[in-house]
């Protein structure tokens, strides 16, 4: 059976992948970033407490589709294949997909990718998606966790990171000798998941975003940690 808004017992049990600053990531042993803010402030809105459970990003979707979680929210893409298996809330965000190159490399534009390259991933990530449909899934290499697959790149085993815009930029700037290309691979904007059998809590969670939005919450959060 499907767990419901109600019940959770008083816990809003939240899903993530904590290695995409700044939406999630672990500082000091504790859950920080945007994502992890906004979801304090809508558990208070629902009077529920938040309780995050990290996991691996592909493994979200599911989770909550079977009511393990009552919602999925981890700087996630909405897109219409996911929208087969979830709700989305109401969008809280815009990114881009970047990509990041070592400094120096032959990759200087979009048009320098090409199915000969070697294209670092986080797994099941719009990054991985995309570019799986674009240049094949040979020139594909998948890791677990964005880190993991900026590692990869400044250690050579590949050529070129694809990833969420802002998760790009402090990886780049974490790590010596990488640089973002100028241009952006793809457009999206990021929604919290819900069961499709839980209209309650996606009703409440839209209703909490709204107020969050309006009195300037949300813009505040995002100002801590992304400078205009
Ligand atoms: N926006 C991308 C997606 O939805 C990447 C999200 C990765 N998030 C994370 N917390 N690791 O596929």
């Amino acid at each position: 059976s499907v767990t419901k808004a109600g019940d959770y017992e008083g816990e809003l049990i939240m899903a993530t992948n904590a290695t995409f600053p700044p939406y999630e990531f672990v500082e000091n042993g504790e859950y920080e970033g945007i994502d992890v803010e906004i979801a304090e402030k809508i558990a208070e809105e629902l009077n529920f407490e938040l309780v995050i459970e990290d996991v691996e990003f592909g493994s979200i979707i599911a989770g909550v589709e079977s009511g393990k979680y009552s919602m999925g929210m981890a700087g996630m893409t909405v897109t219409d294949e996911r929208k087969k298996s979830v709700n989305f809330s109401d969008t809280y965000a815009v990114a881009v997909q970047s990509v990041i190159v070592p400094s120096g490399s032959d990759i200087k534009s979009i048009d320098d990718i090409s199915s000969e390259k070697k294209i670092g991933v986080q797994q099941d990530t719009t990054g991985d998606i995309y570019a799986t449909e674009d240049y094949g899934d040979d020139a594909i290499v998948r890791y677990k966790t964005g880190p993991d697959a900026v590692q990869a790149l400044a250690s050579g085993k590949v050529d070129c990171v694809i990833i969420d815009n802002e998760p790009a930029k402090a990886y780049v700037k974490a790590n010596d000798g990488l640089e973002l290309l100028d241009s952006a691979y793809a457009e999206e904007e990021y929604a919290i998941c819900v069961s499709k059998n839980d209209e309650e809590l996606l009703e409440k969670i839209n209703d909490a975003l709204a107020k969050l939005k309006a009195d300037g919450t949300i813009d505040s959060i995002v100002s801590k940690y992304i400078s205009a």
